[in-house]
């Protein structure tokens, strides 16, 4: 469809870089609107190359990417590896892709841009990279990008007491060198010394190397065994070199920890969204876009990429050459697993929802494009079902579920809750729909565990904020949401039906001055934990930090799904609360998750807030577990088998439960 109206480009001065500070001043950006016969005579100047490509740079960094003309500049941005945050999928309502356009032929602001750009932003330049579509070529600057190594990583949790027992061991050999008295072949030297044939999937390479391997070390060897099969041999004697990775791929975040296998010792851990980010922010959307023509090809491409690199940075670290480590044990939920390995998860979508595996699997790195050792194995620990993967199967293991004599729960919290009910006689796990709002996402102001986001929330006469690395706010994350929720219905600002009070109607009740003054009407009733004019960042320079009525009612809806996803599995247990001995809380929270307020906003019934115990990462600790341990990979493999899958939906009366838990505890006087 033709454009009707564009912006006039403008030249910027060549002699000043354009990432200098005097450089935006000089050329700060003019909007003109043109005409129809304007834009064609520009479209005639625009450098569009033979195949119809326009070029997009990105500053400060100055990447770039060749799209059609036409595309929209978030695409652009995906193409040119720009990792801008997307949480709304590009629907043009969370306004996290907000780019300045510096220079070049775009569409004109859409209706949808003036509802979420300030207008003086729009008078900079500032646009919606998801609204924009790209008519020459175009120069912009991004703000602020998701970058690798910027999440916060989960601090430690709970891990039982085990034995290292790793599936991956090394042994040191010497060979005998042949003679004419003992002409055998170099592999039936090898064969001899460590007493079994080597791996059939590794073969054909051993015998590329093996001649001018035992020959350059005088016949002294490594072998490398995973579960007594031998999977390679190495030069010369480097049995203490031996590592390996945990993996926790989160539909958000993915958490790779480097570890030293005979000491179990965690050398290395780096963390970062998941960079399928930008093609979806939930399993649903990243499974429709996956059905697109070279939709799962990209994905897996992603996932594997960032792997790769957060490799490279632990081994950085950790000072670990990347040749020895020779296994990565992934948890991640069902759609995260098959995307990983190019499986398309596409039947999950849809009823029955049937994955095409749940097994545990054990693969060929290189075969995956893991750039570990050449003859390194991938392991998939097991899934319970389609919605309950084997990153929920990796946290029952680190709580020791599979052993507990009396019934306990576990409750991961992420944009699928999970919740597995039970103890050692019977486990029974079920998943809601939580939505995102707990992982930042579709939150006016939220944003994933990165510095600057608020993560701690106390309300007095006035707001006390705590951001991670004390940096200046640029967003709320997961535990902040949860405290500024806690905190409104504790002060009265938001009713418990989750309707938020005016100002009037704040200090009818006797709200504070100071508080009233930051409810503000903008069409939409908000909260600002921080105003616009004392916002330091660029990234929210001018825009307030706040939870709006629309925000509130997205933490509702998720309180609502795990609330009554806890009493549907105690109902269908037959067990009531006082019999629960424990409550262990995952999922993907700062450090400053506080009890209090999961029971005031009534995630957790409060009969049980005494029984809660924050178990961490516990996906991350049970793939360490996998990894470490031949007795937890297997109990890992029976606790998988022997967990119920429930489906919250068949349950008779469940969309009244899901009703009855939308109201939050009440927390103030006046109700
Ligand atoms: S506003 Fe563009 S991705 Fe949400």
């Amino acid at each position: 469809m033709p454009m009707k109206l564009g912006l006039m480009p403008i030249r910027l001065m060549p002699s000043v870089p354009l990432d200098s500070p005097r450089a935006w001043c000089l050329n700060k950006p003019m909007i003109h609107r043109i005409h129809d016969e304007e834009l064609s005579k520009m479209g005639q100047n625009q450098s569009l190359d033979s195949n119809g490509m326009v070029k997009v740079v990105f500053y400060p960094e100055g990447r770039m990417s060749k799209v059609p003309k036409g595309s929209m500049l978030l695409a652009a941005a995906q193409a040119a590896d720009v990792n801008l945050e997307a949480s709304c999928n590009g629907n043009s309502t969370c306004g996290k892709c907000k780019i300045q356009w510096i220079d070049g032929a775009v569409t004109e602001v859409t209706p949808e841009e003036r509802k979420i750009l300030h207008p003086a932003e729009i008078e900079s330049g500032y646009r919606l990279a998801c609204a924009t579509q790209i008519l020459g070529d175009v120069t912009v600057r991004i703000g602020r990008e998701i970058k690798q190594t910027t999440l916060q990583i989960e601090a430690d949790g709970l891990k039982p007491d085990f034995v290292i027992d790793a599936p991956l061991q090394k042994r040191y050999l010497e060979l005998t060198p042949p003679t004419l008295d003992d002409p055998a072949t170099d592999l039936e030297r090898v064969v001899r010394a460590i007493g079994q044939p080597l791996a059939k999937g590794n073969l054909l390479m051993a015998l590329r190397n093996l001649p001018e391997l035992l020959r350059a070390v005088d016949f002294k060897v490594t072998a490398v065994f995973e579960e007594d099969q031998c999977i390679g041999i190495e030069a010369g004697d480097t049995h203490n070199e031996c590592y390996g990775i945990a993996l926790d791929i989160g539909t958000t975040t993915v958490v790779l920890t480097l570890i030293e296998i005979h000491s179990g010792v965690e050398l290395a851990t780096a963390a970062a969204a998941n960079a399928q980010g930008k093609y979806g922010q939930d399993v649903i959307s990243r499974i429709q876009f996956s059905t697109q023509a070279g939709g799962l090809k990209q994905l897996r491409e992603a996932i594997v990429q960032q792997i790769n690199e957060l490799i490279t940075i632990v081994c950085r670290k950790s000072g670990v050459k990347r040749e020895y480590l020779y296994e990565l044990v992934v948890a991640g939920n069902t759609t995260m697993t098959h995307l990983l390995l190019g499986v398309s998860p596409e039947n999950l979508a849809h009823s029955p929802y049937v994955a095409v595996f749940r097994e545990g699997i054990s693969l060929g790195a290189a075969e995956m494009g893991i750039q570990i050792s050449p003859f390194g194995l991938v392991y998939i620990i097991p899934s319970v079902a389609s919605y309950v993967g084997g990153d929920i199967v990796a946290g029952m293991l680190a709580i020791g579920l599979q052993h507990s004599a009396s019934p306990a729960l576990l409750v991961d919290i992420g944009t699928n809750g999970e919740l597995v009910f039970g103890s050692r006689d019977d486990l029974v796990a079920c998943s809601c729909a939580a939505g995102p709002a707990l992982e930042g996402m579709n939150i006016s102001c939220g944003t994933i565990a990165v510095a600057g986001a608020i993560e701690k929330v106390d309300i007095g006469p006035d707001v006390v904020l705590q951001t991670i690395d004390n940096q200046p706010g640029v967003g709320i994350c997961g535990s902040g949401i949860i405290d500024t929720v806690a905190e409104l219905l504790r002060k009265g600002i938001s009713e418990r039906s989750g309707r938020m009070r005016s100002r009037k109607d704040f200090l009818a009740i006797g709200g504070e001055d100071s508080l009233a003054e930051r409810i503000k009407d903008h069409g939409e009733l908000r909260f600002e934990l921080i105003a616009a004019e004392s916002t330091t960042t660029p990234a929210r320079e001018n825009r307030a930090i706040f939870i709006s009525q629309k925000d509130l009612r997205q933490v509702q809806l998720a309180k609502a799904a795990i609330a009554s996803a806890i009493e549907v599995l105690m109902k269908e247990k037959g067990i009531n609360a006082s019999k629960v001995a424990q409550v262990y809380v995952a999922g993907a929270f700062g450090k400053h998750l506080r009890k209090e307020n999961l029971l005031r906003t009534g995630f957790i019934p409060a009969e049980l807030g005494e029984r809660i115990v924050f178990a961490g990462n516990t996906a991350k600790t049970g793939a360490i577990l996998c990894l470490l341990s031949k007795e937890m990979r297997l109990e890992a493999e029976q606790i998988a088998k022997k967990t119920r899958y429930f489906e919250l939906s068949v349950y008779p009366g469940y969309d009244q439960l899901f009703f009855k838990a939308i109201a939050f505890p009440s927390s103030h006087p006046s109700e």
